[in-house]
């Protein structure tokens, strides 16, 4: 694997491996890898000739009380990882690299698909987001770019920017990956203590009793209700939202809707804020 840090040398090996009619799959991080990460991998490793992972923990998309400062970072452990997964490139910026300050990349706004859910708890984290996604990819010039399916309205705010942005750049979604009692995995876990680890397993058992309450027959509007009071059995679990979304205009879906849907919900224990999604169908 080789490591590179500026972004002038990523373009120049993209433009020759392309040259050169091979193909280039992307993985955009902010390290502390964990098993869902490398599962991105392994999926652009089966899309693409050459796989090329960034780490970089974008200031950007942070807000002021957020936790940008006590980030895991875990370079030397991620890189470790990455190599074993036999990724070709680690693309691993400075901030001077990603944002130089004699030419400000654009800034992005998220819109209206931005606005509800997560945009609303942590505001302008998804312009960062975009700001840095659509630079990164302008450095890196991917053919295809996996994203995780476990940050909803990132991946779908992502496919849109994309859409207009870059329209030659195919995006996928992949699975997300769970610790072995249904915790979707994140590099957010790491903060929680023994028992507030014990308690995060409530989160996912939220959304799987919607798909329960829909296996019953029950509706949209008493999945949610349901899901909801399986989160107040723990008081020490504060939630954010929980809702049922369409994920093809991230809307809410009526309190009847037949078809497919996505169960979203963030919640906070302790310092920690958690989100995770299932898919549920009515
Ligand atoms: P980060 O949180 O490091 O996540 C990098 C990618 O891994 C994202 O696409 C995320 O959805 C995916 N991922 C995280 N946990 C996962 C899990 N349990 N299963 C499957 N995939 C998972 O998301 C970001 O970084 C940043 O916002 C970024 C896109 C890099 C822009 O800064």
């Amino acid at each position: 694997m080789q490591t590179i840090a500026t972004a002038a040398e990523m373009t120049a090996f993209v433009d020759k491996a392309h040259a050169n009619g091979k193909t280039v799959a992307f993985v955009p991080t902010m390290g502390a890898l964990h098993a869902g990460h490398l599962s991105l991998v392994h999926l652009a490793r089966s899309l693409a000739d050459i796989v090329v992972v960034s780490i970089f923990v974008n200031p950007l998309q942070f807000g002021a009380n957020e936790d940008f400062d006590r980030y895991p970072r875990t370079l030397d452990a991620d890189a470790t990882k990455l190599a074993e997964a036999r990724v070709n490139v680690l693309f691993a910026p400075t901030a001077t690299e990603v944002y130089p300050p004699d030419s400000q990349p654009r800034q992005l706004k998220a819109g209206v698909a931005g606005a509800p859910f997560e945009g609303a708890i942590r505001p302008g984290h998804f312009d960062g987001m975009l700001t840095v996604v659509n630079r990164l990819f302008d450095i890196v010039t991917p053919d295809v770019a996996i994203f995780g399916a476990k940050d909803a309205q990132q991946v779908f705010l992502v496919k849109q920017m994309a859409a207009k942005l870059h329209p030659r750049l195919k995006i996928v979604e992949a699975p997300t990956v769970r610790e072995f009692d249904g915790l979707a995995m994140s590099s957010r876990n790491r903060y929680l203590n023994p028992n507030e680890r014990a308690l995060a397993a409530q989160i996912s058992r939220a959304l799987t009793r919607c798909q329960e309450v829909a296996d019953a027959r029950g509706t949209a509007a008493q999945a949610a209700k349901q899901a909801a009071a399986v989160i107040a059995e723990k008081p020490a679990i504060r939630l954010e939202y929980l809702a049922l979304i369409d994920p093809n205009t991230f809307k809410e879906v009526p309190a009847t809707f037949k078809g497919q849907c996505l169960a979203i919900i963030a919640a906070r224990i302790g310092e920690t804020r958690l989100i995770d999604n299932l898919r549920i169908a009515f």
